[in-house]
């Protein structure tokens, strides 16, 4: 038994002032978003990939890998909650027929870079064919190529005929998605099986959707008992489970199945937002893509009855969207960016100030809460994203104004830092 190592080994690990330095980030103005104060003239210290410690930048080592952002206002890279990198925003309906999973992740390359240069250094993409985001999340993690941390779904959980699958061609070709499940058990499989092939959350629908063919926003998608399966498994595999939901029935059962957001929620009304604060649910609310949707929609080849379907469910959401937040339920930023154009990620910010937040609760929405949500942590309990703070990866953006004051410098292309590495220096 070798214990003099051991202990070594224990003190160091529990004593972070003696782990290495190898690199140091300088903050004019470090906003801390769990309060929206700036401290002025910080220093992150890193090892590696994370923080180990936030000091004066007087008292900073003078380190050779040093990126100084003393003029500029520092905050946590954002995070979209609700993305979908292998989706083409101009191959919608039938358009989509025509790609594969294998087109679909070398798509994804191009728009995960986009993305990460925008400022958002976390992702959780909610639905893909095929495993595609699987693929794209480990070529991120192997250094292949660059990216945003990927969270991932694999395939859409939903009903034959829900919102996840292929309604798009006739009975004679058998066309079924991935994702297809029905009755408890083969919905418990269906969740075990996509744990086993890489999913970190798992995505299903609860109502029906505007882009699926003939599918109703208003009608709920599985019974009861069906959400409840599906939830059981996958807390009991550790886990989170988003829920499409636009339709009242929909988004209450899945609330009362214990999901842990409601995706959408368009027609969330004040018994619902009550029930969500009462279990501790997010709503996770996409106020910006309607715009897109019924400007480029037809362009994009967006089926006409998607685009009726819009009509009814755009403006009613983001007038919902300010009665969730007057009545203080729990909201994360996900902006459904593959039906729209990847990279404007950002742009949903001004909306939702726009539709009844601060400037703030925007941002907390797209840092902290969102990083609570996703529940992220390292063996201590420390949020790995979200936050500037001892143990979270040195994750991060530089504007060169004030978010808070003007949320939209946010939409220029800021400076990233992913993981203590400048990937971009914006425009
Ligand atoms: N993926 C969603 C669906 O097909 C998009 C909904 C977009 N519309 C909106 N107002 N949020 O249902």
């Amino acid at each position: 038994m070798r214990l003099p190592g051991t202990l070594l080994l224990c003190s160091l690990s529990t004593a972070p002032a003696f782990a290495a330095v190898d690199g140091v980030v300088l903050a004019g103005y470090l906003l801390d978003v769990s309060t929206g104060n700036y401290q002025r003239d910080q220093a992150l210290l890193l090892d590696g990939e994370r923080i180990v410690s936030i000091v004066p930048a007087a008292q900073a080592p003078k380190l050779p890998n040093t990126i100084d952002l003393s003029d500029a206002y520092v905050l946590p890279g954002l995070i979209d909650m609700h993305v979908h990198l292998t989706s083409d925003p101009t191959k919608h309906g039938y358009r989509a027929l025509a790609e594969t999973p294998q087109r679909e992740a070398i798509f994804g390359v191009k728009a995960a870079e986009v993305t990460l240069k925008a400022g958002f250094t976390t992702v959780r993409n909610l639905g893909a064919g095929g495993f595609a985001d699987v693929a794209l999340r480990d070529a991120i993690n192997d250094g292949e190529t660059p990216g945003p941390r990927m969270r991932v779904s694999g395939p859409t959980i939903c009903m034959t005929g829900g919102h996840c699958d292929n309604n798009l061609l006739p009975h004679i070709y058998r066309a079924q998605s991935g994702g297809v499940a029905n009755g408890s058990d083969e919905i418990r499989s269906k969740v075990r099986e996509n744990i086993k092939y890489g999913a970190d959350v798992i995505k299903f629908t609860a109502t029906g959707g505007v882009m699926s063919k003939n599918t109703d926003v208003n009608a709920a998608q599985y019974s009861q008992a069906e959400m409840q399966a599906l939830v059981e498994e996958a807390h009991d595999r550790g886990r989170i489970v988003a829920a499409h939901a636009h339709g009242l029935i929909g988004i209450k059962r899945a609330i009362r199945a214990g999901v842990d957001s409601i995706e959408h929620a368009s027609f969330v009304d004040d018994e619902a937002i009550a029930l969500a604060k009462q279990q501790g649910t997010y709503l996770v609310m996409d106020v910006y893509v309607s715009d897109y949707i019924l400007a480029e929609g037809e362009a994009a080849g967006i089926l006409p009855e998607s685009l009726e379907k819009e009509r009814a469910v755009g403006q009613v959401q983001r007038q919902n969207f300010k009665k969730a937040v007057q009545a203080g339920v729990k909201m994360a930023y996900g902006t459904d960016a593959g039906v729209y154009t990847h990279g404007l990620n950002a742009r949903q910010l001004s909306y939702m100030v726009q539709w009844g937040m601060t400037p703030l609760q925007a941002l907390q929405s797209a840092t902290l809460h969102a990083a609570t949500l996703l529940n992220w942590r390292d063996h201590n309990g420390t949020l790995l994203v979200g936050q500037l703070k001892a143990g979270a990866y040195a994750d991060l953006i530089a504007v060169p104004q004030d978010p808070l004051t003007n949320i939209k410098v946010l939409e220029q292309a800021p400076l990233v830092v992913k993981g203590g590495q400048l990937v971009s220096t914006g425009e």
